[in-house]
């Protein structure tokens, strides 16, 4: 009779384990985004390469990007600076709203660009 007990002791403790690691696996967005040390190459290109660059690039720009090469830095800034830019993510007035008949980006994403910009949105 002891060892069905032993199994089920066993068998609820790696059940009790491995739902506290889900947990910590799988936190809510906000506890997750990581804004530490926030700079162009690191945190912010591959946010435009996934999202952005299949309209915005070098090679796509002349037919689905509107002309807005976002590659470029340059012209990429000129965008910033008026805050088109951020308010084309936001999908507020100031902006088109992009990605153009996509998903908004995540919170996480939207927040990174913020301080991005915030500290004077650096090509670093
Ligand atoms: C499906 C193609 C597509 C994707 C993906 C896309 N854009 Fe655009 N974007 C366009 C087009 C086309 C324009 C030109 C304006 C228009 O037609 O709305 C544009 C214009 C812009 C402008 C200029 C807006 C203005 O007010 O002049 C900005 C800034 C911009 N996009 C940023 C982004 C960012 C940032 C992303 C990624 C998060 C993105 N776009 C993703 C197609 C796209």
């Amino acid at each position: 009779m002891k060892k069905p007990l032993w199994i089920l002791l066993i068998a609820s403790l790696i059940a009790g384990c491995y739902y506290d690691n889900e947990e910590r696996l799988y936190p809510k967005l906000d506890q997750a985004c990581d804004t530490v040390g926030v700079a162009f190459a690191k945190t912010i290109l591959p946010i435009l390469q996934t999202n952005c660059y299949g309209c915005h690039s070098t090679t796509e720009n002349a037919n689905s990007g509107g002309s807005n090469n976002l590659e470029d830095f340059t012209i990429l800034k000129q965008l910033v600076d008026p805050g088109k830019f951020y308010g084309s993510i936001v999908q507020d007035p100031s902006g088109k709203p992009m990605p153009k008949g996509g998903v908004k980006l995540d919170t996480c994403a939207i927040t990174k660009i913020k301080i991005w910009i915030d500290h004077g949105a650096l090509n670093n």
